[in-house]
């Protein structure tokens, strides 16, 4: 079935909120209310949806922070995973903040996700630091940037 993309809506809510409890554990999965307010600063940022007809495959959410995409989360269905839906978003997200003068991406990630891990340092994904305690007083997070050069605009 093809995949199409398209920006997210409130009315995608529930959707959005249903694939994250299938992503992540409990206690690491937004809530509801997290994620409609990530939606709400839209125009701030950068959201996407991929759709398979008019079932939600995967999403993702982003918002400007300083001078830095940050990726709040990206969320594909198991069934949908090892597509490459999950890089189709994280590059759309890329050019977006590219495009807007930004300098490069970040985001979180913990430590024991070693799937996202493999799939953000394919992607040119950097540690910076980790994160001690960043999701429970177990489970420690790291945080990743990207960097871009200015001149890399030019060079695409
Ligand atoms: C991480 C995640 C977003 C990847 O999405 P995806 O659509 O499966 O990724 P893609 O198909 O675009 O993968 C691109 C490349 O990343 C790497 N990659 C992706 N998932 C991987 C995994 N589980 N293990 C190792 N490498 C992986 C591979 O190199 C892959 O290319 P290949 O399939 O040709 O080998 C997805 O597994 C997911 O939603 N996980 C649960 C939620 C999550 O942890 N999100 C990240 C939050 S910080």
């Amino acid at each position: 079935v093809a995949i199409t993309y398209r920006p997210l809506t409130p009315a995608d809510l529930p959707a959005l909120f249903a694939l994250d409890q299938r992503c992540f554990p409990p206690g690491i999965a937004y809530s509801q209310r997290e994620i409609r307010d990530a939606l709400r600063l839209a125009p701030r940022g950068f959201h996407r949806g991929a759709f398979a007809e008019a079932a939600l495959a995967g999403f993702i959410l982003t918002l400007r922070r300083a001078d830095r995409g940050h990726v709040i989360t990206v969320d594909i269905a198991p069934e949908y995973r090892r597509r490459g839906l999950g890089q189709a978003l994280l590059s759309a997200a890329e050019a977006f903040y590219r495009h807007t003068g930004a300098h490069g991406m970040r985001l979180e990630a913990a430590v024991d996700n070693t799937g996202a891990l493999a799939f953000y340092a394919g992607l040119g994904y950097h540690t910076v630091r980790r994160l001690p305690r960043y999701y429970s007083p177990r489970l420690d997070g790291v945080l990743l940037h990207k960097d871009w050069a200015p001149e890399s605009e030019a060079a695409r």
